[in-house]
């Protein structure tokens, strides 16, 4: 008799035949579920003997019908008789078959569930400890390297993201996109790649999905195939399905930097220069509304969030957001979050309630995650009504095609107000909009600070302040530019002096003239 791992199963070994008790005999399948699901490869039987592992490959491998995730019983045997396994991450072949076989021993041989109470970090622990267990008793041959590579696979199948949590774990990834089970592509330093990343296929990809949506109370199905979810560490997730996605699930990670950049390392990324930061630290203390522009995944929110370090600390503040990014360092502060609606369609908290509800928060800033719909005209109606210094963030090319489209959102929105009026409104309420952009190089710049001054007839009359302009491009295809001041005296001046930062801003202009 052999006691494998610490609390959770003593393992018969008579025979090889490695057999299962629970400890307590009280296994639940549904914590299991909840907790810790095994990915479900998964036939019970080890399928391929232990002795036959240096042999071609003649398995078959079990694929798991949806069905069987939403509880059924069926399971279809595919036959892959000369196909061979996809490959999943870095494991090579013969890895991946000791791996099927050690998984399958390890389901068979151990409760799960009996692991639910324990952390993350001890079943991890008890896993490897049995895996190992399990490599030494079916005389796997491998070495020290490989077999860590196995457990480690196993781990992150039977407790994470599968395939995925290899990319999770580096902290220079910034997004992760599966495209079906095959293709998996990451974004370092502003550039995309194709990584040897593989599911097993398209049943593993999904099983994972459903792991992401069920830790925050949503699945993702045929009847409902689009889903936003966040993972555990804040990463922000969408996932669009059959047979809206026609390739397979697709999956987009966020991923959520622990560090969220400041001003400071922007300039040290030369995304910005030290006097234009500076101005928009004396745009952030002086209460200014701000607009951030940008298109996806520019750097928006970043910059957001940098814009609210200039908060005072006494300030009352809320966000509100689709999933919650921001991370402010403000004391005093309410995170809201818009809910989609459940499988019945009932329950939807839309952005446009969660501004509508904060205007009754008495908060002194309020900060709009992304405007992308109705909620810009409560978002400016605060803003003209004592609420200075919000901020939001808009999906834009410039600062002119940002105030557009706030225009045009408004007008979607069913307000029945002339253009014009609506101009003006938007004229009074934003003070600045800040540019951000991701350049072709990969590199991410705020290209312009620009100011709103008013209306002239019909029009909402700006003026750029700082000004981003390519000069050309060095040997690596990096681009090369300029910070630019335009010279103009912002019309926010008196604002500054008003807050103690007026020598702040003249300092910063004047040398960004030199
Ligand atoms: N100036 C910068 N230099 C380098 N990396 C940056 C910079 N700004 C943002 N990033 C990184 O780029 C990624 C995307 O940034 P962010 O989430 O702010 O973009 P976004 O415009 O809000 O995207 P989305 O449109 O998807 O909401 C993040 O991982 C962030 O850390
Ligand atoms: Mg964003």
């Amino acid at each position: 008799m052999t006691t494998f791992g610490r609390r959770v199963k003593t393992l018969e070994t008579k025979d090889s035949t490695l057999r299962a008790e629970p400890v307590d005999g009280t296994p639940t399948a549904d914590s299991l579920v909840a907790s810790v699901t095994p990915p479900e490869y998964s036939d019970p039987q080890p399928t391929v003997p232990p002795e036959k592992f240096n042999e071609p490959k003649s398995a078959t491998v079990p694929v798991l019908d949806m069905a069987k995730l939403e509880g059924g019983e069926q399971e279809t045997q595919k036959s892959v008789d000369s196909e061979p396994l996809p490959r999943q991450g870095p494991l090579d072949e013969k890895l991946q078959e000791i791996k099927v076989s050690v998984f399958n021993y390890l389901i068979e041989a151990v409760d799960l569930s009996q692991l639910a109470s324990l952390e993350h970090s001890e079943v991890r622990e008890e896993i490897s400890d049995i895996a190992s267990e399990i490599i030494g008793m079916r005389g796997f041959v491998l070495s020290a390297q490989e077999q860590q590579h196995v457990i480690e696979d196993i781990c992150n199948d039977v407790l994470g993201l599968g395939p995925l949590e290899p990319l999770l774990a580096r902290d220079d990834i910034t997004d992760i996109m599966v495209n079906g089970p095959d293709k998996v592509y990451i974004e370092t330093k502003g550039k995309l790649e194709l990584t040897d990343v593989k599911f097993r296929d398209a049943a593993q990809l999904m099983n994972v999905c459903q792991r992401i949506v069920t830790a925050v109370g949503r699945r993702v199905d045929e009847a409902s195939p689009i889903c936003d979810a966040r993972l555990l560490d804040g990463s922000r997730v969408n996932v669009i399905a059959n047979p809206l996605s026609v390739d397979g699930a697709t999956l987009t990670i966020r991923k959520f930097q622990k560090e969220k950049l400041t001003l400071d390392n922007l300039i040290d990324f030369k995304s910005v220069s030290p006097e234009c930061a500076q101005v928009l630290e004396v745009i952030g203390g002086c209460r200014l509304n701000i607009l951030v522009s940008g298109g996806t995944g520019s750097g928006k929110t970043t910059l957001l969030n940098c814009l609210t370090n200039f908060i005072e600390d006494g300030e009352r503040v809320v966000t509100c957001e689709d999933a919650a990014e921001l991370q402010l360092k403000n004391p005093h502060v309410v995170r809201l979050e818009t809910r989609p609606a459940n499988l019945e369609g009932a329950g939807e908290v839309t952005m446009r309630d969660l501004v509508r509800n904060c205007l009754r928060m008495r908060p002194e800033r309020i900060i709009v995650g992304e405007v992308r719909g109705s909620e810009a005209f409560d978002l400016l109606q605060a803003m003209n009504t004592g609420h200075d210094g919000s901020m939001g963030t808009v999906h834009a090319n410039n600062p002119r095609e940002g105030i557009s489209r706030i225009e045009n959102m408004i007008a979607m929105g069913g307000f029945n107000l002339p253009a014009k009026a609506m101009r003006e409104q938007i004229a009074s309420a934003i003070n600045v909009v800040v540019q951000a952009a991701r350049l072709r190089d990969g590199s991410r710049k705020i290209t312009h600070v620009t100011e709103v001054i008013g209306m002239e007839g019909d029009v909402v009359t700006m003026q750029d302040l700082f000004v981003f302009e390519v000069e050309g491009e060095d040997a690596d295809g990096n681009i090369i530019g300029q910070h630019k001041a335009t010279g103009l005296r912002p019309t926010f001046w008196d604002k500054a002096r008003y807050f103690g930062l007026e020598e702040k801003l003249a300092n910063a202009l004047e040398a960004s003239n030199v």
